[in-house]
């Protein structure tokens, strides 16, 4: 088949189960991050929100997790994932050493709420520091491509200018999108770097962003990068309303999860699968499927991905935290396990 001809009419890539996707190519974007386009094996339509996630499994790793699309939402056709290789980073190290054109990953999702599809604005502000930059580059990708005319300020801070990821690729955007601005920061360049460098705190975005509180902010980056910027833009006049974030500094261990197992134990069942196994009822049904060795999608253990969402059929749970459900979806009995402690038996629809 010719792969540059028009596909046929196909079906619909299924967000809520896992697939498998071929990886069709795969490439640095710098020393420590590489992106891959990933494309259904099947040939199904995959669409996806800009800002949102894909989680991620393969048999070599035996983990999951939540990588950024970071390709334009306008195509239907693959997604790219970006991945930054993190320090002792079992999938990301995993991903980056083999996963190569022909190889197939399973996938999930796409899911998330963050972008400017569920926070629709004027103008925004873009801010991100690290590889919380790649949401931001599938919102301005998407934008060129699509034709919307973003008015956005985009401001991202690295390390240093070898760390900035489609520095190049974003400048040939902004001329695409005239009023999209783009700022990159680096804290400690080391090449001569012309531009604006240095920390980005409080009073460095009053300087570079005046005009910040009339701006919608998505923030995207490490956990005390967020804070910072959450107390910034604050004190600058951005409303609570207006400030959107979104981290995959998932820091929570299956330790932290597993909460009190002296408490009496609650049976959980799995009604399509027919599994069941004891959950204390100060641990959460996720790390509890876990240690009984059943396999659970999951991926932030934090209530904030969705990836673990379940439809409840019976029982009665405390949820600690319910970011990734909307409240229709809560309404309908949907609970997230990764925060969910049973307070009777449960049964699930999985
Ligand atoms: S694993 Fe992310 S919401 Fe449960």
């Amino acid at each position: 088949m010719n792969p540059f001809a028009a596909p046929a009419r196909r079906g619909a890539w299924r967000p809520d189960r896992w697939g498998r996707l071929v990886c069709r190519a795969a490439w640095d974007e710098t020393h420590d991050v590489r992106s891959f386009l990933l494309q259904p094996e099947d040939g199904s339509r995959i669409t996806h929100e800009p800002g949102q996630y894909l989680t991620v499994r393969t048999e070599g790793a035996g983990v999951e997790r939540s990588y950024t699309i970071t390709s334009s939402a306008a195509g239907d056709r693959a997604i790219i994932i970006t991945v930054k290789r993190k320090p002792g980073g079992v999938m990301s190290g995993h991903l980056h050493d083999t996963l190569h054109p022909g190889d197939v990953v399973e996938g999930f999702g796409p899911a998330g709420r963050f972008g400017p599809a569920t926070a629709p604005a004027e103008c925004y502000l873009l801010l991100s520091a690290g590889s919380g930059i790649t949401p931001m580059m599938a919102i301005v990708r998407t934008a060129a491509d699509l034709g919307i005319d973003l008015d956005a300020v985009f401001l991202h801070a690295a390390r240093t200018e070898e760390d900035l990821i489609g520095a190049a690729e974003l400048a040939a955007l902004a001329r695409r999108l005239p009023r999209l601005r783009v700022l990159m920061v680096p804290s400690r360049p080391v090449n001569g770097w012309a531009g604006e460098k240095g920390r980005l705190d409080a009073d460095a975005l009053a300087r570079l962003v005046p005009d910040c509180a009339d701006r919608t902010v998505l923030c995207c980056g490490p956990e005390g990068f967020m804070a910072a910027m959450r107390v910034a833009t604050a004190a600058l006049g951005v409303p609570s309303t207006g400030y959107f974030e979104e981290s995959f500094d998932f820091g929570v261990t299956e330790g932290e999860m597993a909460g009190d197992s002296t408490l009496p134990a609650r049976r959980i069942t799995f009604a399509r699968s027919g599994r069941s196994f004891d959950c204390p009822q100060g641990t959460t049904i996720l790390a509890a499927a876990k240690a009984a060795g059943i396999a659970m999608p999951s991926s932030c253990a934090r209530g904030e991905c969705g990836t673990c969402k379940s439809l409840k059929v019976s029982g009665t749970v405390t949820m600690s935290a319910t970011t990734a459900l909307r409240q229709r979806e809560i309404d309908r009995g949907f609970i997230l396990p990764c925060s969910s402690r049973p307070e009777t038996d449960v049964v699930l629809d999985r």
